[in-house]
């Protein structure tokens, strides 16, 4: 693996939305931490020109990503334009230009799926593929058949070390922080197992639709949007051994080899739900049948997992907006009622803000032997502090930093594991906005104890204080 600088960052899909909501934020950030000092050229088919496009950078800044006036000019220096069809030579041969005597260019793919082929055969030809690096934009494929065919064409051309299928979770830092509490801590070892965890529950929770972006949800769909990436990441790293040592490839192969562990799924541990007024959003198909929402039950036949069953849910216009991981123990053989104790857990708090937890039972305030359950909080901070995901990871492509990438094996793992039910097909039921997916839910796919739903202010029930 190459960890020389890239020279030159060229990202397609420049007027896209992905590009103002995230890239520019993302870029300006990396000026000011004095990371970022080579041309950055934009590309996309929409006839404009630099300037507009610099304008969409600052309208992008003073909206998403508080622009910073010295930031802003040094970023509009290094912008650079190139327009054109991407099925067309010339695009490409302008590109060649643009790029001067870069070596190693990083080319980001910032655009559907559907187009990687064609961009990738158009990079080849004209040359401007030498020596590069690529960076993929998620879902990578539909399913495990488009997965190997797009890997196949890449592999043909580029070495797998110089490619980089990105899952902007990875950047998150409260991912990397649950690995380390896990690593760092003694006591972690002892109970993060099958022997005393009873089940694992991972929600990522949304509370606005798909704002504006109809057409590439409705060929997505909660599956292939965030599930098969961003959340078997999450699961990876809460349920992978430790690395033999910190290099990419270490991390990675012990990430595949969770996913290796898991069966594929059937349709019996799969709830799919659609919210009422989906239809009529802009660019979906008035009859779509494609999800909003979707629940899993999976299990991991490893060593240390096997017989805990993992519950996922993610879904839009649910009642907020969180990702949490929830833990539940076993109960012990205790003495005291059963009925008077509450398992204790563990939960990781993602976002919006960062908390590690651990739930545990202590004696009521009244005189009788009744237990209630404390949070004891290991860590939390608020989100404010936190390095943009897609600034980690584009400062990691440029540098040649694989680790935070998804490899072929474990793309072609994550897709082996939820390919057998989009093909079989599974019911579709309809949910009210604002409410915690489709009522079937409960009746189909329910972890013993019961769903647990993150709560708004990341304060828990539990919390010592809402005791005294
Ligand atoms: C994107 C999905 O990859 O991740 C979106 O396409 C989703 O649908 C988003 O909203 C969530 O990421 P974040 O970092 O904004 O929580």
């Amino acid at each position: 693996m190459s960890t020389v600088r890239s020279d030159a960052l060229v990202f397609f899909g420049a007027t896209g939305d992905l590009a103002y909501k995230k890239i520019f934020p993302a870029l300006q950030e990396m000026i000011k931490r004095g990371n970022l000092d080579i041309p950055v050229i934009g590309v996309a088919n929409a006839g404009w020109t630099v300037d507009q496009l610099r304008a969409r950078a600052q309208d992008s800044l003073e909206k998403r990503g508080g622009l910073d006036p010295q930031a802003l000019e040094k970023l509009s220096g290094l912008l650079r334009y190139g327009d054109g069809d991407y099925k067309d030579p010339a695009t490409f041969q302008k590109l060649r230009r643009e790029l001067k005597n870069a070596q190693r260019p990083t080319h980001y793919l910032a655009i559907p799926p559907i187009l990687f082929e064609t961009v990738l055969q158009q990079l080849i030809k004209s040359g401007c593929g030498n020596g590069a690096r690529l960076v993929l934009e998620k879902p990578f494929g539909r399913d495990l058949a488009s997965a190997q065919e797009l890997n196949q064409v890449l592999l043909q051309a580029f070495k797998e070390t110089d490619v980089y299928r990105i899952d902007h979770y990875l950047g998150k830092k409260p991912i990397h922080n649950m690995l380390v509490f896990r690593f760092a801590n003694a006591f972690m070892e002892a109970f993060w197992n099958r022997n005393f965890i009873e089940s694992i529950q991972i929600t990522m929770a949304e509370d606005f639709g798909v704002q504006g972006r109809g057409a590439f949800y409705d060929q997505a769909g909660t599956i292939r949007d965030v599930m098969q990436n961003h959340v078997f990441q999450l699961l990876s790293n809460l349920c992978m051994e430790p690395p033999a040592r910190t290099d990419s490839e270490s991390i990675r192969d012990e990430k595949v080899k969770v996913l290796k562990a898991i069966p594929p799924l059937t349709a019996g541990d799969l709830v799919r739900g659609q919210f009422r007024g989906y239809v009529d959003e802009k660019g979906v198909a008035t009859n779509s049948t494609v999800e909003t929402f979707a629940a899993m039950r999976l299990e991991i036949n490893s060593w240390r997992w096997k017989g805990v069953p993992i519950y996922i849910r993610s879904g839009k216009c649910l009642p907020l907006t969180c990702t949490e991981v929830f833990a539940r123990f076993r109960k012990p053989p205790t003495v005291i009622q059963e009925s008077a104790l509450s398992s204790n857990h563990m939960r990781f708090r993602i976002s919006p803000e960062i908390a590690i937890a651990i739930g545990t039972m202590v004696m009521g305030p009244s005189e009788q032997m009744t237990g209630q359950t404390v949070e004891m909080i290991a860590s939390r901070q608020p989100r404010a502090e936190e390095m943009e995901a897609y600034e980690r990871v584009l400062g990691d492509a440029i540098a040649g930093d694989a680790t935070l990438f998804a490899r072929q094996d474990y793309v072609e793992e994550a897709w082996r594991t939820v390919d057998p039910v989009p093909k079989q097909g599974s019911p579709l039921h309809h949910y009210e906005p604002n409410t915690w997916g489709p009522i079937e839910l409960d009746q189909r796919l329910t972890p013993r104890g019961g769903w647990h739903n993150p709560r708004a202010d990341g304060s828990e029930e539990f919390s010592l204080a809402a005791h005294g």
